[in-house]
């Protein structure tokens, strides 16, 4: 029986998860699926809990596990723990590098019920359909990093290796051949020796890819075309801190941070997580939107299982609940109708049957 590592962590995280967990568990006996749900405990909840952000316990079961199904973690309470030992040091980047989770798949993709929700011009947004392939275990989250006196500096490495460059930009490649054919790999190679590494590299395996039109972009200039022309883009393709950002800031053009869903996958096993994090200001309160988790849940069900038509489902019921009108707050205008949390988790439920 396939067997799913639950981690809801921190903040909103234990409150968007068992919405997705509702939905999946729907989703699955429709189709007499069986699944095994398993829940574990991460970043300050387990600091909190088991004195360690990442439990032995928790890494081997995501180990064992087909997939993970993460909510958020951290917040202001853990912020003042020594770096390595915060959830998001001590627990999220060890996960990924642990599972080798090297490609982070970030898919934008308008649903038109919420073009009026971006805060861009619809005309700008209306056609936007994007991924960002960012790489996760490699660059400035992973090299060495410290600190020196005398001169009192701080030092973060950024360092790729051809292999970890290789292997994105190949999925980069391979993932443009599955739709539009337009990959463009973003670097800053007019200042780092990194980036210009990446860009030989990326110009070498374009040789194997000679469907795919490639282009290179300037993580700078990117970041602004996004905005100003986001059409353009097919599938991008980058390191993991123009990745982090680039991705934030993508997610307004869909209409909110709330929407964006995450796989980062090592072959088929896949760790599935929401884009944005654990809300602590809004946190306990029934307000945050769970459909990233939910979409992160569908996207699950396709890369991990092969479950695509379960995974369309999901989408569709989604796509279903916010043609309904419901709208959590960050979605919402100032005259339309806020749905809590759970409620819309309910929509979706209702929708897929
Ligand atoms: C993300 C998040 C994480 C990251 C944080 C929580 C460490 O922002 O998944 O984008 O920077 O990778
Ligand atoms: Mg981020």
């Amino acid at each position: 029986m396939p067997r799913i590592a639950v981690l809801p962590g921190d903040g909103i995280g234990q409150e968007i998860i068992p919405e997705a967990l509702k939905v999946l568990k729907v989703v699955l006996s429709q189709s007499q699926k069986e699944f095994t749900f398993q829940e574990y405990a991460i970043g300050g909840t387990a600091i909190d809990k088991f004195g360690k952000a990442l439990p032995e316990d928790t890494l081997k079961a995501c180990q064992e596990a087909d997939a993970v199904l993460l909510g958020a973690i951290g917040g202001p309470k853990w912020d003042t723990l020594p770096a390595m030992e915060r959830p998001e040091l001590g627990a999220l980047l060890p996960l990924r590098k642990e599972l080798n989770l090297f490609a982070n798949i970030r898919p934008i993709k308008i649903i038109p019920a919420l073009l009026s929700a971006s805060t861009l011009k619809e005309e700008i947004v209306k056609n936007v359909d994007l991924v960002v392939l960012r790489e996760l275990t490699g660059g400035l989250y992973f090299g060495e990093k410290g600190r020196t006196t005398e001169p009192a500096a701080a030092y973060d490495v950024l360092v790729y290796t051809e292999e970890e460059v290789r292997r994105i930009v190949e999925l980069g490649f391979q993932t443009a051949q599955g739709r539009k054919k337009k990959l463009c790999s973003v670097d800053k190679a007019n200042v780092l020796e990194s980036s210009r590494f990446w860009r030989e590299i990326t110009e070498d395996v374009a040789k194997k890819y000679p469907d795919v039109e490639l282009t290179h972009m300037y993580v700078d200039n990117a970041a602004m075309q996004l905005v100003r022309y986001p059409e353009q883009f097919d599938v991008i393709v980058t390191e993991n801190m123009f990745g982090d950002i680039l991705t934030d800031l993508a997610s307004m053009l869909a209409g909110s941070i709330g929407m964006l869903s995450s796989a980062s996958m090592a072959g088929k096993k896949g760790m599935y997580e929401p884009a944005h994090g654990s809300a602590p200001d809004i946190a306990g309160q029934n307000k945050a939107n769970p459909l990233a988790t939910i979409l992160s849940a569908a996207m699950m069900l396709r890369y991990t299982f092969g479950l695509n038509e379960e995974a369309t489902r999901i989408e569709k019921a989604v796509i279903k609940v916010l043609d309904q009108g419901y709208r959590t707050a960050d979605l919402a205008k100032s005259t339309e109708k806020v749905t809590g949390t759970k409620e819309m988790g309910d929509a979706v439920v209702t929708a897929l049957s």
